[in-house]
């Protein structure tokens, strides 16, 4: 078949084929411990489940405006505002269909041939091939497991060409949990502003932190607003992966042209979502602090667990529900090698021992393996239990 070169300059998100593998085990009765899924496993909070069905009982099931209902536009302003700082109006606002259909119409509308799109790396896997659907090239700029895989203000003015459109900040970061200090945020913003490249704000995880750091948005600084973007989500947030709602903050003409993309493409987002997602912003945000103490727990387990295992080193991810262990000591021709990739041994681990998570490679990181830690104690310490076993074998399964 004929496709386009647009299409076929990206790949099926490497994620997904770890979970569709996964998955396939699973329901041929196979016990999988599964570190695949980057989605809480908890359920949406009752008070949003039921704005959703009174939306359906009162028959909101209608076009809604492009860009979002009024109310649920003010309500994310309001909501950003009073939890990350921020100064935004409606007008600012666009609803999306989730973060990733927001970046995906931001990169349509900023970014064309002959740009460059700065992008920290290890890095969510969908970043690359959404700037090269949009014909510009990412540039990777490497970041360190020794700085907790935080970007530098330096390091990204190094990579700054006169081609740079736009920087992508995913903080907290997926895959590594990576948290950039505020500090260090604004200085990078300053650069931005410098160079007059658009700084574009992944929040997806913002209220997944763990001490020190807080809940922070770079468009609580002031003069942020001429050149950041914001994108934001209720999928990590409030456990609302499958509702589909995102949002863009920006300026208004930006905002007007990603309305006018969506007019010609999505129009608005699920009308019913709209309105379970207005409860969200508005309601009772309990739910919160309670999916991260839990988290927390699995977080601790999850990482010193990992680093009980000989030849295997994992940072403290800052935020998010991702561990990021580095396990090249098992990679390799060596006498305690299993593969020669983590692409490799992440098929291993699936076929061995049970064990489902996502290889480096996928996020720009070879020599790295991805574990989502959005799953109970039990199924943690069951994993921990069949990785240990796997990696204590000496032989060589290359
Ligand atoms: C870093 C990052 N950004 C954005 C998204 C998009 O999430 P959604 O489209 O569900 O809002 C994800 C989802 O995994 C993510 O990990």
């Amino acid at each position: 078949m004929h496709l386009t070169d647009r299409i076929n300059r990206i790949q099926i998100s490497p994620t997904a084929a770890v979970i569709a593998a996964a998955d396939k085990l699973k329901s041929s009765g196979v016990d999988v411990a599964d570190f695949g899924p980057g989605e809480p496993d908890f359920p949406t909070p009752e008070h949003i489940k039921k704005a959703a069905i009174k939306a359906i009982e009162e028959n909101k099931s209608k076009y809604t405006p492009t860009g979002g209902i009024m109310p649920l536009r003010e309500a994310i302003c309001a909501w950003h505002k009073r939890e990350l700082g921020s100064g935004y109006e409606a007008k600012e606002c666009v609803v999306s269909v989730g973060g990733k259909h927001s970046i995906f119409n931001v990169m349509s509308v900023l970014v064309q041939q002959g740009d460059e799109v700065i992008v920290p790396a290890p890095y969510w896997v969908s970043f690359p091939d959404i700037v090269k659907y949009a014909h510009g090239t990412p540039v990777f700029v490497e970041t360190k497991p020794e700085d907790g895989f935080s970007v530098k203000a330096a390091a990204i003015e190094k990579a700054i060409t006169p081609k740079t459109k736009l920087l992508i900040l995913n903080s907290p970061s997926n895959p590594t949990g990576g948290v950039v200090p505020p500090d260090e945020f604004e200085r990078i913003l300053a650069v931005c502003k410098k160079h007059n490249v658009w700084l574009m704000g992944d929040e997806c995880y913002s209220h997944f932190t763990y001490e020190p750091h807080k809940p922070y948005s770079i468009a609580s600084a002031a003069g942020s607003k001429e050149n950041v973007i914001i994108i934001g989500s209720v999928s990590k947030t409030f456990a609302m992966t499958g509702w589909r709602i995102g949002y863009t903050l920006g300026p208004e003409a930006l905002i007007q042209a990603l309305i006018k993309l969506q007019s010609q493409s999505t129009s608005n987002a699920t009308s019913i979502a709209q309105y379970a997602a207005l409860e969200a912003m508005r309601g009772s945000m309990d739910s919160v602090p309670q999916m991260l103490a839990e988290y927390a727990k699995r977080r601790k387990r999850i990482v010193e667990g990992l680093r009980a295992i000989p030849g295997v080193t994992c940072e403290w991810p800052g935020g998010a529900f991702y561990a990021f262990p580095n396990i090249s000591a098992h990679l390799g021709e060596g006498k305690h090698a299993h593969a020669k990739t983590c692409t490799d041994l992440s098929k291993l681990l699936l076929e061995k021992a049970r064990v489902a998570l996502v290889p480096g490679e996928a996020f720009g990181a070879p020599g790295y393996l991805r574990l989502s830690y959005a799953t109970s104690i039990e199924r943690i310490d069951e994993g921990l239990r069949r990785l240990e076993r796997f990696f204590s074998r000496a032989e060589a399964a290359v």
